[in-house]
């Protein structure tokens, strides 16, 4: 296959697979091009009726709650909030109270409680608890199962079946490493709560290390992924994402519009549902999921060589990325200049390309395959191509969308094509879309 470059645009493509891409000197996308902005965007309220009982202990991260407390309500959750004597000197109830609008309760000793007993009434009302700074005296009482103070109370009387308990802990890093602390943090796992680690980095202290508090919007991830069902607990998911980028030369390449949302929607998905998830991912600009192990790659044969070794640690594989067919036999070292002296005039360039290999259609014929699920994204006949490419790569599943349609947004429509027949998933947000897949495939698992 051969490339050759006009400065006419001009598409044409022959029968011994010679393609003539005829293009102005932007006309193929090259790395750094701006992408399609997600248009018609929609936000579900992920957290819709939820009560959340959001404690807080002393610490400088107090001021991370405050936005949490916003992203929660945001996502339609109630929240109310707990201080202890430790955070009212970080943080004042009445910033609190503002931004969750409920009153804060500060004291085990609250008389506009009507039965005064605000520990008790508080968590038969809540889906969850969160312990946001969880300080490492705090984990140390919640170890203990100590009562003398409102939030510790609160913990201990909370019905653990019906409420349960995640802990965000902030602390200096010696704190965090001590013996002490890491005993305590494995009595308070062993009686059933969840601890949802910690960040590293500039402590406010003015140390480096691990022991500052999650970001907010890592626990509002963290609080939405508690209430997904764990329909793949210890089942683990490879997953591809995103366009591959095939080099030209040192500053020019091949790649498409695919953004990556889908395949980061997907393993996010099945990392809430409690899968063990690795994503291999193109060239994208998108945060990594929370708990997804990522390996970057550029090219397809990079993708190929990072997918096969993984492909006998996992029991699917979901290909969503959108693979260059063809790269340039020889990249070129340099910067391919223009012929100056044909400025004007039609000035022309001409390179091959070769086939790159078919990454799903390798592990799909592998003798022992995982679950293969691949994508098909097209322009029009949609039932028809997928349904082909799922002899074709031995995929189980074949997921069909409207190519133009996807490409960049945070929407999308599907259609999920198998053996049994076909199904539409209607139009909807790629996260919820990505939800309603993992369902299929935990059905497709059992
Ligand atoms: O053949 P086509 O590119 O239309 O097939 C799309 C499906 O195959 C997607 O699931 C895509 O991730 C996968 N694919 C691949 N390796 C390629 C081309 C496509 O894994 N080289």
């Amino acid at each position: 296959m051969s490339i050759r470059i006009d400065s006419a645009p001009r598409v044409a493509a022959s029968s011994n697979s010679q393609w003539c891409i005829d293009m102005g000197p932007k006309r193929i996308r090259a790395c750094g091009t701006p992408r399609r902005a997600g248009a018609g965007t929609v936000r579900p309220m992920q957290l819709q009726g939820k009560h959340i009982l959001l404690g807080m202990s002393g610490g400088i991260a107090c001021y991370k709650v405050a936005e949490l407390v916003r992203l929660l309500g945001k996502a339609g959750a109630t929240v109310q909030v707990v201080m202890s004597e430790g955070a009212e000197a970080f943080i004042t109830p009445v910033t609190m109270q503002a931004l969750s609008n409920h009153r804060v309760v500060t004291s085990q000793w609250d008389a506009l409680e009507p039965n005064n007993m605000a520990h008790i009434n508080l968590s038969r009302q809540a889906d969850l608890m969160l312990i946001a700074p969880a300080s490492a005296d705090m984990i140390a009482k919640l170890a203990q199962g100590r009562a003398d103070e409102v939030l510790s109370l609160t913990a201990l009387a909370r019905p653990i079946e019906r409420c349960p308990l995640l802990i965000a802990p902030a602390m200096n890093r010696e704190m965090w490493a001590h013996p002490a602390t890491q005993r305590n943090l494995a009595q308070v796992q062993a009686d059933g709560a969840r601890v949802l680690g910690v960040g590293t980095g500039d402590q406010a202290c003015g140390e480096v290390g691990d022991g500052r508090m999650l970001e907010a919007a890592e626990l509002l991830d963290e609080v939405i992924a508690h209430f997904q069902p764990k329909l793949l607990a210890g089942k683990s998911l490879l997953i591809t994402a995103g366009p591959t980028f095939e080099p030209i030369d040192p500053v020019r390449g091949i790649t498409n519009l695919s953004s990556g949302k889908m395949g980061f929607a997907i393993a996010r998905a099945a990392a809430e549902a409690g899968a063990k998830v690795t994503l291999v991912a193109g060239p994208v600009h998108l945060p990594t999921p929370r708990h997804v192990r990522r390996i970057d790659v550029q090219t397809a044969r990079q993708m190929f060589d990072a997918v096969m070794p993984e492909v006998a640690a996992h029991d699917v594989f979901v290909a969503t990325a959108a693979v260059a067919d063809w790269r340039p036999i020889h990249a070129s070292a340099h910067k391919i200049k223009k012929d100056v002296s044909r400025e004007g005039k039609g000035a022309n360039a001409t390179f091959e390309l070769t086939e790159n290999p078919d990454i799903l259609a390798a592990v799909g014929h592998l003798p022992s395959a995982p679950l293969c699920i691949g994508f098909a994204a097209e322009s029009e006949k949609l039932a028809e191509h997928a349904r082909a490419k799922l002899v074709r790569k031995k995929a189980a599943l074949i997921v069909g969308n409207i190519g133009p349609a996807t490409f960049g947004r945070d929407d999308n429509a599907l259609l999920l094509v198998d053996a049994e027949g076909e199904r539409e998933i209607p139009h909807n947000d790629k996260l919820s879309l990505a939800r309603e897949l993992v369902r299929e495939i935990a059905k497709k698992l059992q």
